[in-house]
């Protein structure tokens, strides 16, 4: 198996073969989902909640994402490895938005950047790709941009439509080989899919998009509470570790971890 990059996505959509991708924010995970054969890893912003225990994606920077990103690409051998540039590294201007991009792949080796926005961000996207960095858009439910949009909901509703049609026409004009549908209507999701000519990669946008995305401590079951409506648990590894820490504490209390087998 060779790397997966950026056209070899492109030619499974126009194969209509539908592909997946998985946050990933460590080395193990980054191996585990790379041998499963997973085509394309994100280091997600969503590292603010489910790696630094923020609340939001906003605290999260640069220099947060970097370090993760670079064990990333050295578990994943096989992966298109996409960072996600975080809330404040690329708002201000074209010129942040590419030094932020720069960043990712001379110091951590990702293969592309995702960031937020359609129309807004058409700017940003034209001189990360003119840098020659590949660039993932990601519209409708954008989480960097939360307090502007009332929380998290579902976007393109109604008269919404038109604007979140808008949006992917411009991520794609403005050149980037992919763009992520976050919380939009199934309906939408496919139209929007079947006027692109990239790969859409859904989120909580139903069954017709090109590929789909999550995040991986939710699919695998380790998030905690309640998670999305669009989240399906493929596991429960918040159980399975909880069992293995409580039998391990008890072995330890009972006197029965270490054994001879483990002494020297
Ligand atoms: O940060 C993230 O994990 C994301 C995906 C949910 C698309 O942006
Ligand atoms: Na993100």
């Amino acid at each position: 198996r060779r790397r997966t990059r950026v056209h070899h996505l492109q030619e499974m959509t126009d194969r209509g073969e539908k592909w997946s991708m998985l946050t990933s924010y460590d080395v193990l995970t980054a191996q585990v989902f790379d041998e499963a054969g997973v085509p394309a890893l994100l280091v997600g912003d969503s590292a603010g909640g489910t790696v630094f225990g923020h609340a939001t994606t906003l605290p999260v920077t640069v220099d947060d994402l970097v370090p993760l990103a670079r064990a990333v690409v050295v578990g994943a051998p096989h992966a298109l490895v996409v960072a996600d540039l975080p809330f404040g590294s690329y708002e201000a201007s074209d010129t942040d938005a590419v030094a932020a991009g720069v960043r990712f792949l001379k110091e951590a080796g990702v293969h592309a950047v995702k960031l937020e926005g359609g129309v807004r961000s058409a700017s940003r996207i034209r001189a990360l790709v003119d840098a020659g960095i590949p660039v993932m858009g990601h519209i409708g439910f954008t989480p960097q941009a939360e307090h502007a949009l009332g929380g998290y909901r579902v976007q393109g509703r109604g008269d919404a439509a038109d604007a979140l049609r808008a949006d992917a026409v411009a991520v794609q004009a403005a050149g980037a080989f992919s763009v992520v549908l976050e919380m939009v209507p199934a309906d939408l999701a496919a139209a929007v899919t079947d006027e692109l000519r990239i790969p859409t990669v859904g989120i909580g946008a139903g069954a017709g998009t090109d590929a789909q995305v999550l995040v991986w401590q939710d699919f695998a079951g380790l998030t905690g509470g309640r998670t999305p409506r669009f989240v399906k648990r493929y596991a429960d590894l918040r159980t399975t570790l909880g069992d293995a820490a409580r039998a391990y504490a008890e072995d330890v209390r009972a006197g029965t971890f270490p054994g001879p087998e483990h002494s020297f």
